[in-house]
């Protein structure tokens, strides 16, 4: 017989409410699934969105772009409340700040969250490229640096540059995951890539509609941290100014 909590969690539609209403779910296997979704989606998303602030801070037009393309899609024409602008995002609008996907695309390539990927040989193989592998051997691609190679992005390589991303009328072009690897690719690819986009779109649509930031100190060194994911190294040390005091 359901309860009352039950009832309450019947109403819910976050993903551990959607799971419970499946009565059947074994408890151990809940576990791991939500273990997994936190490990997979937690320190991803953050460790992308201080990269995304850095980006804007060293590239104040590209901030400003995606100001304006908030402010147009959502049709706001003053910064209102924190809340109530996050309340009114609606799927519509973000599905028109492609400037902000491709900002974070960018992002991605360069600063990818998970930098370097191991995979074990199940069986001995032959690479593309004619390099022999064995059964048991560990096989790396690195994101971080395939990110930066000329010889795959071109001279600019280096250079975060957004409209990379976007055709002659500014739509998103998404690229062949096997070129931006900083998903994976094939079968296994993340299963929350467009999660993703969606969660650190509204966060930076919010948190860009309602503030401008600049680096606390422009002379101080930004650097990596690598662990599993790719941090910033000591945390990055922002101002936020109210879009009315800029
Ligand atoms: C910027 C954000 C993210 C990045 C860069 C990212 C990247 C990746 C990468 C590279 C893998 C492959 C790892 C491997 O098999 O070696 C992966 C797998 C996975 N990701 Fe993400 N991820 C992100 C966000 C998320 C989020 C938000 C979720 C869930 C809500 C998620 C769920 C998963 C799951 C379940 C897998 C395992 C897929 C499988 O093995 O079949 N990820 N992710």
């Amino acid at each position: 017989m359901r309860n009352s909590k039950d009832e309450a969690s019947m109403k819910k539609e976050d993903i551990l409410s959607r799971f419970l209403q499946v009565s059947d779910t074994d408890p151990t296997y809940l576990r791991d699934i939500i273990l997994n979704f936190i490990i997979a989606g937690k320190d991803t998303t953050t460790a992308t969105l201080s990269w995304f602030i850095y980006m804007l801070c060293k590239h104040p037009d590209v901030q400003e772009k995606v100001a304006q393309e908030v402010k147009e899609a959502t049709d706001t024409k003053e910064v209102k409340d924190f809340a109530e602008f996050a309340a009114i995002l609606s799927e519509e609008a973000l599905g028109k700040m492609h400037y902000l996907h491709a900002a974070l695309t960018e992002t991605l390539r360069l600063y990818p969250a998970v930098p370097v990927d191991a995979k074990i040989c199940l069986s001995d193989e032959t690479l593309p490229d004619g390099f022999s592998v064995r059964k048991g051997d560990m096989v790396c691609y690195q994101p971080y640096a395939m990110g930066r190679m000329k010889f795959i992005w071109g001279d600019d390589a280096e250079e975060f540059r957004p409209e990379r991303c976007l055709d002659e009328e500014g739509m998103f072009q998404p690229e062949s995951p096997f070129k931006f690897t900083a998903f994976q690719a094939g079968p296994r690819i993340c299963l929350g890539k467009e999660f993703a986009y969606r969660q650190m779109k509204i966060f930076s649509a919010v948190l860009v509609h309602c503030f401008a930031f600049k680096l606390s100190d422009e002379n101080k060194c930004v650097t990596y941290r690598t662990m599993i994911n790719l941090h910033v190294d000591g945390g990055l040390h922002v101002r936020a100014l109210h879009r009315c005091q800029t």
